[in-house]
């Protein structure tokens, strides 16, 4: 049986920022927490929509033609194809799910991206490849 998992408990171990950690997995999507501050890159995910909750803080979601605010208890869903640079001005926890074969930065190549072994490392359970 799966355990039950803890948003906050989970965040409280992250480290780094921008380096989201799988926490589960819901059929094709994997679901991360992440703690974030600053500015991330502009960039788009061609056929996937991704998911993001605030747990805690303040994130702004930057679009081509305007930003979208997110405070605490706030989801938003980004739609695939559309370029999009998540921004917090404090440290803002969050929830993120998104499809098993989305990558960190989209087609843009980040300095800070992370691939999917990074984002599983430090986990004590193992999600199954399909
Ligand atoms: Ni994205």
């Amino acid at each position: 049986m799966n355990p039950a998992v803890n948003f906050l408990g989970e965040l409280e171990q992250v480290t780094e920022h921008w380096s989201p950690q799988i926490v589960g997995r819901v059929n094709d999507q994997y679901v991360k927490v992440a703690k974030i501050k600053g500015e991330f890159v502009w960039h788009k995910h061609e056929n996937e929509d991704e998911l993001f909750y605030v747990v805690k803080g303040r994130l702004v979601m930057r679009y081509e033609n305007g930003d979208i605010i997110l405070n605490e208890g706030d989801f938003h869903v980004v739609p695939k194809g559309v370029m999009h640079n998540p921004q917090a001005d404090e440290e803002c926890w969050i929830v993120l799910v998104e499809t098993v074969t989305t990558t960190h930065a989209g087609d843009t190549e980040a300095e800070h991206s992370k691939t999917i072994e990074e984002q599983l490392a430090g986990r004590s359970f193992e999600i199954p490849a399909r």
